[in-house]
């Protein structure tokens, strides 16, 4: 290498002296390229090629190229080099035109047009597929591994419209230079291939090429019209939703915690979103946000759902999906009594009900005067009582069992009362 750079900068300066010294003369006419050639080198991927004039006159002149990308979308650039390799849809065909032109003079007229083009790949109308829908998801590969995440992909589409029963469909996706075919589909209910995932793929989480995935199929009874297209991985990317979220109520804060989700970004480059539901009241409170805490004053007793939300920020890439909603957190009480006053309360209640109903039932069944005998000779009203009580003094153990037998029968009947 060190041998090689005093003579590049010989040759630098030599092209500099050429330059220099020689305007594009009057008479100089650019010629168009040759050879002009669009190859397909790999999945929505082409190449073009071709050779400056080999009767164009290059001392003196710098000669560039000027690509126009004609279908399936215009775009036109220039160019040094004779090549250019081009990401693009396929299945509309692909043209293009070159033409010379003088590098450092674009007033310089430049040559003719030379064109080429990739016919519309072949295949009936109606049979290719529609509606392909893709979406990206970061999952945990092996945190041992140095690639602690990987990228898994899942598809969808629809089978086209006129597309014969028998028509079997093979999604292949390309990001890079690695090309993988499906190995798990999902199929309709004619048996065939509706949806694809991929568990794993070599998607670059926090990649920024394209992803090309391209659908073909088979079929005894016609040609199916093969299908390609482009995702960008920001807009197709289905962010996980926040990890670990906390909430929990001090007086009047209710304090909000959470991690950031699954994701190969690393925590600054996360935007939030909170949703507070007053359940008593009915409402949401929603609040963006880049940290990984929310505090909100309440001043009122209510229970509360959390969820919270998240998203990769515009800093890290082009803006894309929010994540699923957490799973919802509740905390507060909408009811003023915790649970274990109303277990009490509930107990009571059902306590009294069977001493109740014990007793109806010992009434109707004279259970009361079998399990307790009357004494010998009871005295049936009030005045007996008293009389009873006045014999008393007398001293007859007789009259004292009867007074016992009276205080009994008068503590039922108030716990009865106070039932009701
Ligand atoms: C153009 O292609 C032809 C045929 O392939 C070949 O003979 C010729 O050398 C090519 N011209 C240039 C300038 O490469
Ligand atoms: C560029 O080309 C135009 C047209 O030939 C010529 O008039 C002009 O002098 C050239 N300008 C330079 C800087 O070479
Ligand atoms: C397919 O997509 C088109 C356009 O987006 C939509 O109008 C159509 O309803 C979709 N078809 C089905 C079956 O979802
Ligand atoms: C994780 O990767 C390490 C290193 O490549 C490997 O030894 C280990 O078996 C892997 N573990 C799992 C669960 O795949
Ligand atoms: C579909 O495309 C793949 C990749 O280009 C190719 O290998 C395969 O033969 C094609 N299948 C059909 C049925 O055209
Ligand atoms: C989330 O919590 C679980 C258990 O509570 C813990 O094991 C895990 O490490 C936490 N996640 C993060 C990202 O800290």
């Amino acid at each position: 290498v060190s041998s090689m750079a005093p003579a590049l900068l010989i040759l630098l300066g030599a092209t500099v002296i050429l330059q220099t010294d020689s305007l594009p003369d009057e008479n100089v006419v650019l010629l168009p390229p040759v050879n002009f050639t669009i190859k397909v080198i790999d999945l929505a991927q082409v190449l073009l090629c071709w050779e400056p004039n080999p009767d164009q006159e290059q001392r003196n002149v710098q000669l560039g190229y000027h690509v126009k990308i004609n279908a399936p979308e215009e775009k036109d650039y220039e160019t040094r080099n004779t090549e250019s390799r081009r990401v693009t849809i396929l299945h509309k065909g692909f043209s293009a035109s070159v033409q010379t032109i003088l590098w450092n003079n674009h007033s310089f007229p430049a040559s003719s047009w030379v064109s080429a083009e990739l016919e519309v790949p072949p295949g009936s109308p109606g049979t290719s597929i529609v509606n392909l829908t893709c979406t990206t998801n970061t999952v945990a590969y092996n945190y041992t591994h140095e690639k602690p995440y990987q990228v898994s992909l899942h598809c969808t589409w629809i089978a086209g419209k006129d597309a014969p029963e028998d028509t079997q469909y093979f999604l292949y996706y390309r990001y890079g230079f690695v090309t993988q075919e499906c190995q798990e589909y999902s199929k309709d209910t004619q048996q065939r291939n509706i949806a694809c995932q991929f568990p794993r793929t070599v998607i670059k989480s926090k990649g920024r090429d394209w992803l090309a995935v391209y659908v073909n199929g088979s079929s005894k009874e016609a040609a199916i019209k093969p299908f390609d297209q482009l995702f960008a991985l920001h807009a197709i990317d289905q962010v996980n939703s926040p990890m670990n979220v906390t909430a929990e109520i001090d007086r009047t804060c209710l304090s909000i915690q959470w991690e950031k989700p699954l994701s190969a970004f690393p925590s600054h480059c996360f935007d939030y979103e909170v949703k507070i539901y007053n359940t008593r009241k009915g409402y949401f409170q929603t609040e963006k946000l880049k940290t990984n805490t929310f505090i909100s004053i309440i001043d009122d007793i209510s229970k509360y759902s959390v969820q919270v939300r998240a998203a990769v920020s515009s800093v890290c890439r082009p803006t894309g999906l929010w994540s699923e909603w957490s799973q919802p957190i509740y905390v507060g009480n909408d009811k003023q009594k915790p649970w274990t006053e109303w277990f009490l309360i509930v107990l009571m209640a059902a306590t009294c009900f069977i001493l109740l109903i014990v007793s109806l039932i010992c009434r109707i069944c004279h259970l009361w005067t079998k399990l307790f005998p009357p004494v010998p000779a009871p005295k049936s009203n009030i005045k007996d009582f008293f009389v009873s009580i006045n014999n008393e003094k007398t001293g007859s153990s007789e009259t004292e069992v009867e007074v016992i037998s009276y205080a009994e029968e008068a503590g039922l009947e108030t716990l009865e009362a106070s039932v009701f």
